[in-house]
């Protein structure tokens, strides 16, 4: 699995979004130790909040199949499912993709679907917060 197929599983994963009141996409794909890639996609809900976005519906799908290894994360999103740019992970996503994934863990953000920007999850979210205190 190269990083561009991982970015094309996202922009795919993004046509499956079920988001009919922001009328935006997301799609994730995340890739484990052992291979097999994960997919998400935003999921909304009239009731609003519990909306749940494409990152962490990769992760929670990946987790509860008793996978918490992860090699690279993709991301695709925007308005009516068009990319125009990158999606940034929102910061309840970040966290929770800390949780399982150190600082330099790769993060591809889709910008077309043949081009892309890598970034860390240690660039997303700096100064995380965790359970142990910092020295
Ligand atoms: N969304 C995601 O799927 N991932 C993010 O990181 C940020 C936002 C979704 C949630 C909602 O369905 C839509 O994008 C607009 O906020």
């Amino acid at each position: 699995m190269t990083e561009q197929q991982l970015v094309q599983a996202a922009v795919a994963a993004m046509q499956r979004a079920y988001a009919p009141y922001s009328g935006f996409f997301v799609g994730a794909a995340l890739l484990a130790a052992d291979g097999r890639v994960f997919t998400g996609c935003n999921i909304e809900n009239a009731s609003f909040t519990p909306t749940v976005c494409a990152e962490r519906t990769a992760v929670f799908k990946a987790v509860s199949e008793g996978v918490r290894d992860f090699k690279m994360l993709a991301i695709a999103g925007g308005k009516s499912g068009k990319l125009t740019g990158v999606c940034p992970p929102c910061g309840v996503c970040r966290q929770v993709l800390s949780e399982f994934c150190p600082p330099d863990f790769p993060v591809l953000l889709a910008e077309t679907p043949d081009r892309f920007r890598r970034v860390t999850l240690g660039e997303l979210l700096p100064y995380s917060f965790s359970l142990e205190n910092t020295p």
